[in-house]
């Protein structure tokens, strides 16, 4: 028989969303009448905007002629889709990227696991607590020494480089799940943080479409020193509804350097572009055809208008939760509320409890993370009406 990766079978049995998905499944089916309101994985609920669907169905029309037909197309992603994301979202910002340090993907959730495809077993890595599964699964499946990082409710849930050596460190903000988002000042302390251990930083930026204050980082480069300590990670899925559709984007700067055992200075950009030729081959033209029309000033608009309509959910929901007596976070630059459950209660006991008396879904805070338990997660990616709908349970079920 065949040998396996032992290191799965230090994973819990099922990943996190599937957990949920099945429970919830199992208590649909035994109570058919229930009208259950998921406001658990943070899937959009909006339809792609217009000016993303006529760019893919003008890019349908290419693929039925011989002349504008395409194949298989540059692994990294098509020019037409990186000049946009160079100019929109970081010549904008005052960065400098050049289209080969950008490699258009299927998703960050694949990016972010695989990136570990390119760094050793004995990197030491540190994972803020409570943080997106992903990072710690795919570096327990590598079989990596994991440090995590705790935060709390009084530092606001934002992790703060440590006082021990980490060679890798991966950071979510907008965080998903706490929703918190980290100021300039924290996140160059963490640059700092990285010069100092020669560290590697992997920025998950998915979320940055949600931040509302300009002054903000969106990010990691905008941090002066960053290009030659991080990875960044974003996404068209919470930005653009393109969680269906698969579309995101890496930029691995030409400046970022690992070494080998012997000592030899080796460029990341080099090894990801090797990784990525070699595993993937290319997000679709289609796909990347409507990602790129986002970037028109109709594109923008209509996404802003989006991101607003989530807003609004995220708003009512932090808004009646306060009201009720929670302790909430997140939401203003953020698609998620993460919220106190009641005292003596664990994240999963909240979980069942709002399945069985409120039908609605969220997402157990422990299941991101110990640090994450007796908390809890709510999306406001729903449409208004089931998001009033489940604020009017937890009113009728919490209020007074
Ligand atoms: C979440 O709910 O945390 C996300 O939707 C998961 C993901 O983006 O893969």
């Amino acid at each position: 028989m065949v040998f396996i990766n032992e290191n799965f079978t230090r994973l819990e049995d099922s990943y996190l969303f599937s957990t949920i998905a099945k429970k919830r499944a199992a208590y649909q089916a035994a109570h058919p009448q229930a009208k259950v309101i998921s406001l658990g994985i943070g899937d959009v609920t909006r339809p792609l905007c217009p000016a993303v669907i006529d760019a893919m169905t003008a890019a349908v029309a290419d693929m039925g002629r011989a002349e504008t037909f395409h194949g298989y197309g540059p692994e990294q992603g098509y020019d037409f889709l990186k000049q946009a994301i160079i100019e929109h979202d970081y010549q904008a910002r005052g960065v400098e990227i050049s289209p080969d340090e950008i490699f258009i993907s299927d998703g960050s959730k694949s990016d972010t696991g695989n990136i570990g495809d390119i760094l050793a077993t004995a990197n030491v890595v540190a994972i803020p607590d409570p943080v997106y599964p992903v990072y710690v699964d795919t570096n327990v499946m590598a079989g990596r020494e994991i440090k995590m990082l705790p935060t709390d409710a009084t530092g606001g849930f934002c992790a703060v480089p440590p006082a021990f050596h980490a060679d890798v460190i991966y950071l979510c903000s907008p965080n998903n799940p706490t929703g918190t988002v980290l100021n300039r000042a924290q996140l160059a302390a963490w640059v700092a943080y990285a010069q100092r251990e020669g560290a590697l930083i992997l920025f998950d930026a998915a979320y940055k479409a949600f931040i509302a204050d300009d002054t903000l980082p969106s990010s990691i480069y905008e941090i002066p020193g960053a290009k030659d300590c991080a990875i960044e990670f974003c996404s068209f899925s919470k930005t653009a509804g393109f969680t269906g559709t698969r579309c995101a984007f890496t930029v691995v700067p030409k400046t970022l350097f690992g070494q080998t055992a012997a000592g030899e200075k080796v460029s990341l950009n080099a090894l990801w572009n090797r990784r990525h030729t070699t595993k993937f081959n290319g997000t679709p033209y289609i796909v990347q055809r409507g990602a790129a029309a986002i970037y028109t000033p109709e594109g923008q608009r209509q996404v802003r208008e989006t991101i607003a309509y989530y807003r609004e959910n995220a708003r009512l929901i932090k808004e009646t939760l306060t009201e009720l007596g929670f302790t909430c976070f997140g939401g203003e630059h953020s698609p998620y509320v993460w919220l106190q459950a009641p005292a003596g209660q664990t994240s999963w006991e909240f979980f069942d409890l709002l399945l069985e008396k409120l039908n609605v879904v969220g997402t157990p805070g422990s299941g991101f993370g110990p640090s994450g338990e007796g908390y809890f997660r709510l999306t406001a990616f729903g449409s208004h009406e089931q998001t009033a709908e489940a604020m009017q349970r937890f009113r009728q079920y919490f209020g007074k």
